[in-house]
């Protein structure tokens, strides 16, 4: 389809929307929200107040490495995991007007009747081969290294903990092989090489048609860059891909000779958008099967770059081999950063869904409303063709200038007007005494419609929300051109500018009542509080309504005026930032303070419950191997055993603590973040392994000289690591 025209003749007769399933290992950031969710639900709103047929399907991916990982490292079993996450980030979802028909779960046994199905299907038509190949192995933890459970170093760009399947610092999809250096995630050790039996799909039988399909009939209608990775990847050679894995957490392989083999979380994780439609259907009393099969279902994936190749090349062949409609499109967006820096888990440096709502949704003075707050920015921001960077000054400015002063401004400036002016009614218009500023005003609602209806659909979010306030924008400056406050002044010598009040106010309610309509898909919850003060039904939000200049019926009584947006203040916006940078802060001292007990010879071996996939109790998690150093490097650290002779907690800083420890010579101030395993009191007069000669850093203005080793349990509990008996302060460890 060219760029500019738009899908509203022939339009299909239903769509399939889906957003990616997030993995069920832990709870998802902002970033997470701006690349899939908030533009799929953006455009389902949309869909749905055409009254269109759409299904919105999402879930959690509950298989692949990633989750006995997790379940290891919060020392219990991936069953808990997947509930415990499962249940959190469906609820942070609904908090922020995420408005899925259903967030179903691949761990259902449904979806893995489906995939099992799927996986039959093709390879009883010869779709798949099966290959020998040596692949490595821990022979500590008996078991095969997949994906996350290898680490090693980054061939593209030297990340020390790049995993099997993908490097995270650098996105590179990797295989095992390409790790230089790679060690078992489960022992620490390197692993040895085995060989075992996996069934693959070949993707290099398909080139012609992915380039038939992608680079020639999607060429303009596919954003850029997914075009451009599809090219590279198709262009680079495909190879066939590995579909199963051996692993016990997942989808069994269901054939005899596949004992201990599961399908691979990407050949699956797909599949749950096929599993989540039928459960949707049986659910709702429909069909699913038009919506996979029908050539008139218009099915488009939600997803951020990092998936693009499973769904732009991988899951469209495997469609394409089980008889099913392929996607009609692939708006993947880039990622988001925080504060200009990559968003890090593993350096707490995001902004979780969770944070906003318990900061800013779940408090008083907060309420749904402030979702919307949220939504506005990451679609100011949605880094639709580039990287983009969330920042609190820009969540502020863009709150105060786009809702508070414009779209909230207008909306409570036309019903105290209405109320002040108008007794509270929708006043008539006079057709005698409409001048241009108020026909071009309300032309310009309809001319907003045409233009965000083309954008959206065209995937353009960030300049169809814009469009929407620019309307509010343009209706602010049309009252204040007309200053209906000031012809009120008139009335006493000339009645009959009332009907110049009247014709002002009625238009800037027609415009309120369009702009409830037209910024609906982007905030649902402030365009719910304009029907209440319209006292409208939800109906007049259908997008038929848009356009129109005649939505509030002359002699209406409306209700008064309700904030549409609080204030923000600069301390939240402070509170914010310093949360982040003392997160990170306390991150980087506990991970610091943790070093020596997360080493490779600290790693607790694994034992029958550790093993990759364990469905039951009590594993332990391994301390992630690092790469080898040379002696010379370990010698470089100038190690040795001070004695705590002071203890504070810094301020706002609950994680650091401010320690002054003697080291013979000198009482060193070193900042640690082990404020909440320790009582400042309980531990004066400890002794500590202390790198003395570590470069000075200043954490909460605090300059920290050096760093106390602590070894860290499986439960995460911290521990002293010290001489058995006191020694001087200052003494060498070696
Ligand atoms: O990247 C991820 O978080 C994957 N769990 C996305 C899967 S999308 C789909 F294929 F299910
Ligand atoms: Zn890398």
């Amino acid at each position: 389809m060219a760029e500019g025209i738009t899908h509203m003749t022939n339009q299909p007769k239903r769509y399939l929307i889906t957003a990616a399933l997030p993995y069920a290992n832990g709870l998802k950031h902002v970033g997470h929200l701006a690349g899939a969710y908030l533009p799929a639900d953006i455009y389902v709103r949309y869909l749905r107040a055409q009254r269109r047929d759409v299904a919105f399907i999402c879930g959690s991916d509950e298989h692949g490495t990633a989750i006995p990982i997790q379940a290891m490292k919060e020392g219990t079993t991936p069953r808990a995991i997947i509930d415990k996450y499962h249940g959190l980030i469906k609820q942070n979802f609904a908090d922020l007007g995420i408005s899925f028909d259903i967030y179903h779960r691949t761990s259902e046994p449904i979806h893995h009747e489906t995939s099992r199905e799927f996986f039959t299907y093709l390879n009883d038509r010869g779709e798949l081969i099966v290959k020998e190949s040596e692949q490595y192995y821990d022979e500590e933890a008996r078991t095969f290294l997949a994906d996350r459970y290898i680490v090693g170093t980054c061939p593209v760009c030297g990340n020390h903990r790049a995993y099997g399947d993908q490097c995270e610092n650098c996105g590179t999809s990797l295989s095992p092989e390409q790790l230089i250096d790679p060690h078992s995630t489960l022992s620490g050790k390197p692993p040895v090489k085995k060989t075992t039996k996996h069934w693959y799909l070949p993707l290099d039988k398909h080139e012609d048609f992915l380039r038939e399909w992608i680079l020639k009939e999607h060429k303009d209608d596919w954003r850029a860059s997914v075009v451009g990775q599809c090219k590279s990847w198709i262009d680079g050679g495909l190879q066939p891909r590995a579909v199963t894995r051996d692993l016990d957490w997942g989808v069994k392989v269901p054939l005899p000779d596949a004992e201990g083999k599961v399908l691979y979380v990407w050949f699956d994780a797909p599949i749950g958008y096929i599993s989540a439609t039928r459960q949707w259907a049986i659910d709702n009393g429909k069909d699913w099967k038009p919506y996979w099969y029908d050539k008139d279902t218009k099915l488009v994936h939600f997803i951020g770059k990092d998936n693009i190749v499973f769904h732009c090349i991988i899951f469209p062949i495997m469609l394409r081999l089980h008889g099913n409609i392929l996607p009609d499109n692939v708006p993947a967006n880039e990622f988001l950063n925080l504060e200009g820096d990559k968003m890090s888990t593993s350096r707490s440096w995001k902004l979780e869904m969770q944070d906003f709502i318990d900061d800013f949704i779940n408090k008083e003075n907060g309420g749904p409303g402030m979702a919307d707050s949220l939504r506005y920015y990451l679609t100011t921001i949605a880094p639709e063709s580039k990287d983009s960077d969330f920042t609190w000054k820009g969540y502020q400015d863009a709150y105060k200038s786009g809702l508070v002063d414009n779209l909230g401004n207008f909306v409570n400036r036309t019903f105290v007007l209405m109320h002040k002016l108008c007794k509270g009614k929708v006043p008539p218009l006079h057709a005698d005494t409409l001048d241009e500023l108020d026909r071009t005003m309300l032309a310009a609602v309809g001319s907003t419609k045409t233009r965000v209806e083309q954008l959206i659909e065209q995937y353009r979010f960030r300049e169809a929300q814009f469009e929407v306030i620019m309307l509010a924008d343009q209706a602010n400056k049309y009252m204040q051109k007309k200053e209906p406050w000031i012809v009120a002044r008139t009335l006493d010598e000339t009645p009959a500018n009332q009907q110049l009040i009247d014709n002002c106010i009625h238009v800037c309610l027609q415009v309120t009542a369009n702009l409830a309509i037209l910024i609906n898909p982007f905030l649902p919850f402030t365009a719910k509080k304009m029907l209440h003060m319209m006292k409208v039904v939800e109906k007049m939000l259908d997008w038929e309504n848009a356009g129109k200049t005649n939505l509030l019926s002359v002699g209406y009584s409306l209700r008064p005026p309700e904030l549409l947006f609080r204030k923000l203040e600069d301390s939240e916006i402070r509170a914010q930032v310093e949360k982040l940078q003392a997160a990170s802060e306390a991150k980087q001292a506990a991970s610091a303070a943790a070093s020596s007990g997360t080493g490779q010879n600290t790693a607790t071996p694994p034992t029958a419950a550790t093993k990759p996939g364990a469905a039951t109790g009590g594993p332990v998690a391994a301390a992630e191997p690092k790469a080898s150093i040379a002696y010379d490097d370990f010698a470089k650290l100038d190690l040795r055993v001070g004695t705590i002779v002071a203890a504070e907690k810094v301020e706002k800083a609950d994680k650091l603590l401010k320690l002054g420890v003697d080291l013979g010579t000198e009482v060193r101030t070193i900042v640690s973040g082990i404020a909440q395993h320790f009582r400042p009191e309980d531990i004066v007069g400890r002794q500590v392994v202390v790198v003395a000669n570590l470069a000075p850093r200043k954490m909460r203005g605090i300059e920290s000289n050096g760093m106390i080793l602590m070894a860290e349990d499986k439960t995460g509990r911290l521990h002293f690591v010290n001489p058995a008996e006191p020694v001087e302060p200052g003494s060498g460890v070696s």
